[in-house]
């Protein structure tokens, strides 16, 4: 498959690239919003990017692709209003780019909490709802979608282990993004994960068995 990754210079965006430029099933376009960015990715084995950006038009990005993994965000260190135009709107405007130009497999990185904004500590409210209205907007779409919701992310290397469930009953523990990478790169073609939106953190299940059991 040919996959568009969003976010692709951010700290989930860059396992997912490494993996894709390692595969013999996937090649990688790497969506970007400074060239700068891209003599960096392509020690990564990516020689395809895009510059885009989730704030303008998107549709010329996803052209010609088979798939997106969505794994952008505007961060904690913006404010609400890049929540929503980056995290939310952005995402939806994928989702409609995607439709529209037949880009029909789409992974969508979420998180725990999405589901039930109003549950979250005050501070993250706003993030949670940015997130549901984005993973809503997927499940509305015609598209052949997995929604991917880990607990909190860590830059410790992969185990390759994780536990998943549609709802986890301990949200304890982290997740490394490296995990994170691999989770949303075997959703691509395990047809356990279609139309399914699933939480995740570190456990001790292989990812590719954990996600045949969703
Ligand atoms: N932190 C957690 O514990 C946690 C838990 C669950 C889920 N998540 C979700 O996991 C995802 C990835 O997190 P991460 O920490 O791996 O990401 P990250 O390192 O913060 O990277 C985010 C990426 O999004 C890109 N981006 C930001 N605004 C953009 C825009 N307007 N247009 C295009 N790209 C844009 C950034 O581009 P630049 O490189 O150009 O800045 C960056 O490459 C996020 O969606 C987050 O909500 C996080």
């Amino acid at each position: 498959m040919k996959v568009l990754v969003v976010g692709a210079n951010g700290g989930t965006g860059r396992h997912i690239l490494e993996m894709l430029g390692k595969s013999n099933d996937h090649q990688a376009v790497a969506m970007i919003r400074e060239i700068t960015q891209s003599a960096e990715l392509e020690k990564l084995g990516i020689s395809e990017t895009v510059l885009a950006d989730l704030e303008n038009e998107v549709d010329h990005a996803v052209e010609g692709c088979d798939a997106i993994l969505f794994a952008a965000g505007s961060g904690s260190k913006t404010g609400p209003e890049k929540t929503v135009s980056v995290d939310q709107e952005g995402a939806i405007k994928l989702v409609k780019a995607a439709e529209k130009h037949g880009v029909d497999r789409f992974v969508m990185l979420s998180t725990v909490g999405a589901d039930d904004p109003d549950y979250g500590p005050d501070s993250m409210k706003h993030y949670f709802k940015a997130k549901k209205k984005a993973d809503d907007a997927l499940r509305e779409s015609s598209l052949t979608y997995t929604i991917v919701k880990p607990g909190r992310l860590s830059y410790d290397t992969g185990t390759g282990k994780i536990r998943a469930a549609v709802k986890l009953d301990d949200y304890s523990g982290e997740i490394p993004r490296e995990d994170v990478a691999k989770v949303m790169i075997e959703s691509l073609t395990l047809e356990s994960t279609y139309g399914k939106a699933f939480e995740f953190l570190s456990g001790d299940t292989d990812i590719v068995e954990a996600l045949k059991s969703l």
